[in-house]
C-alpha cells in the first residue's frame, strides 16, 4: 500500500468523459434510483450516436483476409489504402488530392486533435456542435470561439455574422470548424452557401477544419459538396470508416490536406503519429482499402444506409414538431436532429430545470427514462434549452433486411416501417410528450 494516493497532473482536472459516454454512469445511476421504487423500466436511447448496420460485406471480408499481417505499418498509412482514398475522393466528391497528403489516423477524433495540435492560431467552434471540439482544444490549451448559430438562420453559419465575427478577433491564423452534414442538426449546406462563408474565410485569413464524416449518408446524396473542392487550397477535410460505413470499433479516419500544401505538415503529422501510437492497426488498414474502392454493391450498400437514416430522423422529428412547444430540425444527413426547449422555458423553471444539463436530467429521471445530449456537451449558449437526439436505437440488420424486401415507397409506409423496426423510440418521442404535457400539472 502506497503512503499516499499516486498524484495526477492538474492539467486533467478540467477533463470530464465525453457526455456521450457520461451519460451511460448516469443512466446506471437513475437505474439504482428506479430498482428503489420497483421500476426495472429500460431507458429510451436518444444519446449514443453509433450506425446500427452491420460493416459492408467486403470490409468485413477484406479484414478476415489480413489477420496475419501483424508487421507495424508506415505512421501515415499504407500507400495502397492512401492512393485508394485519394482515388475515391476525386471520384466521388471530386476533391484531388496526390496519396501523399492523405494520412490514415485512429478515427477522426485523433486526427483531429492532431490537427488542433500541429496548426498555429484561434479556432473558431459554430454551435450548438459535436461534443469532441471543445474539449480537445480545451486539453491543448488552445485558444477557441464560439460561434452561436441562430434557429432563425436554421443553425447555419450566417456569413455576415461570419465575418462580422472573425473581424473581431485577434488578427492571427483561425481555423474555422464546419461538421457537414452536422451532428447535431443533421443540416446540410448547400454549394452556394459553402461558397459564401468560403469567400468570407478567404478574406480573413481563415483555414477550415471540415469534418465530412457523415458525407455518404445525406439524405438527397448529390447535394452534399466538399469544402475541399469550394476552398482547396485552405481546407483539411476529415472523415473515415465509423459512421457511414458503420465500423466505428475499426477506429480509422482519414484527413486531408489542403492542395498545394506544405510538406512541414505531412511531416509533423508523421512525427506526432510515430510519437504517439506508431502507426494504426495493419490488417485494419489493409480491410479498409475495401471501403475505399469502386465497387457497385458499396452503392446498395450507402443508399440503403442513407434512406433508412431519413425514414427514421424525418419521421421522429416530425413527431417531435407536433408536441406543443417543442421545436425539431428536420435532418437532411446523418443521424441526429436538435430538439429546441426554447418555448417551454418558463415552464421548465416553474419545475426548478434553469439550465439545460438540468433538463438532460429531468429528461432521465422517472418516469420519463429518456437519455439524450445535453447542455454544454453540445455547447449550447447558457440560457438555451435544448437536446440532441440521436435516432439510432434500433436492430440495423433488422431494419436492413426488411428495408431491402418492402422498401417503403411513401410517407404512410415511412411512418410504417419507423413503427415496425423500431417502436422503442415511437414509445421514446411519446414519452417526451408525456414530459412536456407534464409541465403543466
Ligand atoms: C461530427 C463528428 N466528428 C468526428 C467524430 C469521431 O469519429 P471517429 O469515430 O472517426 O473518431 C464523430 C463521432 O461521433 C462525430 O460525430
Amino acid at each position: 500500500m502506497l503512503k499516499k494516493p499516486i498524484d495526477i497532473q492538474s492539467t486533467l482536472n478540467n477533463l470530464h468523459m465525453p457526455e456521450n459516454l457520461a451519460i451511460g454512469l448516469m443512466v446506471a445511476e437513475q437505474k439504482i434510483k428506479c430498482q428503489q421504487i420497483g421500476c426495472d423500466f429500460e431507458y429510451f436511447g436518444f444519446a449514443f450516436g453509433e450506425s446500427p448496420f452491420p460493416v459492408m460485406t467486403r470490409l468485413e471480408q477484406e479484414l478476415r483476409k489480413h489477420t496475419l499481417d501483424s508487421n507495424y505499418a508506415s505512421a501515415l498509412g499504407i500507400e495502397p489504402l492512401r492512393s485508394a482514398v485519394a482515388s475515391f475522393y476525386n471520384r466521388v466528391f471530386q476533391v484531388k488530392r496526390r496519396p501523399e497528403q492523405i494520412v490514415v489516423g485512429l478515427g477522426t477524433k485523433m486526427l483531429v486533435y492532431m490537427l488542433l495540435q500541429i496548426l498555429e492560431g484561434d479556432v473558431v467552434i459554430p454551435t450548438p456542435a459535436w461534443i469532441g471540439y471543445a474539449p480537445q482544444a480545451g486539453m491543448l490549451g488552445r485558444a477557441w470561439h464560439p460561434l452561436p448559430l441562430r434557429k432563425e438562420d436554421g443553425y447555419m453559419i450566417d456569413p455576415k455574422a461570419l465575418e462580422h465575427y472573425l473581424v473581431s478577433l485577434p488578427p492571427c491564423q483561425h481555423l474555422l470548424i464546419i461538421n457537414n452534414p452536422n451532428n447535431p442538426t443533421g443540416v446540410l449546406y448547400t454549394k452556394s452557401e459553402l461558397e459564401e462563408i468560403v469567400s468570407v474565410c478567404r478574406r480573413n485569413n481563415t483555414l477550415i477544419l471540415a469534418d465530412e464524416i457523415y458525407a455518404l449518408t445525406s439524405y438527397q446524396y448529390p447535394d452534399f459538396v466538399s469544402l475541399g473542392q469550394i476552398y482547396p487550397e485552405g481546407t483539411f477535410v476529415t472523415g473515415g470508416l465509423s459512421k457511414d460505413r458503420s465500423a466505428g470499433g475499426y477506429r480509422l479516419g482519414v484527413l486531408l490536406m489542403p492542395e498545394d500544401s506544405d510538406v512541414a505538415l505531412v511531416d509533423a503529422f508523421e512525427k506526432l503519429a510515430a510519437t504517439i501510437y506508431s502507426s494504426i492497426p495493419t490488417p485494419i488498414q489493409w480491410a479498409a482499402i475495401a471501403a475505399y474502392e469502386d465497387h457497385p454493391s458499396d452503392y446498395f450498400y450507402y443508399d440503403r444506409v442513407r434512406n433508412i437514416h431519413r425514414i427514421m430522423g424525418t419521421t421522429l422529428s416530425g413527431m417531435c414538431n407536433r408536441i406543443n412547444g417543442l421545436n425539431a430540425t428536420i435532418p437532411q444527413g446523418g443521424f441526429y436532429y436538435y430538439l429546441d426547449f426554447q418555448e417551454l422555458q418558463a415552464k421548465l423553471s416553474s419545475k426548478g430545470i434553469e439550465t439545460s444539463n438540468q433538463l438532460g436530467k429531468a429528461l432521465l429521471a422517472h418516469p420519463y427514462h429518456i437519455a439524450t445530449v445535453t447542455g454544454d456537451a453540445i455547447m449550447l449558449p447558457p440560457g438555451s434549452f435544448g437536446a440532441r437526439i440521436a435516432f439510432v436505437d434500433y436492430d440495423g440488420k433488422a431494419a436492413y433486411e426488411h428495408y431491402e424486401r418492402h422498401t417503403p415507397k411513401n410517407e404512410q409506409e415511412d411512418i410504417q416501417f419507423v413503427r415496425d423496426m423500431a417502436p422503442n423510440m415511437i414509445e421514446g418521442v411519446e414519452a417526451i410528450k408525456q414530459f412536456v404535457m407534464d409541465l403543466d400539472s
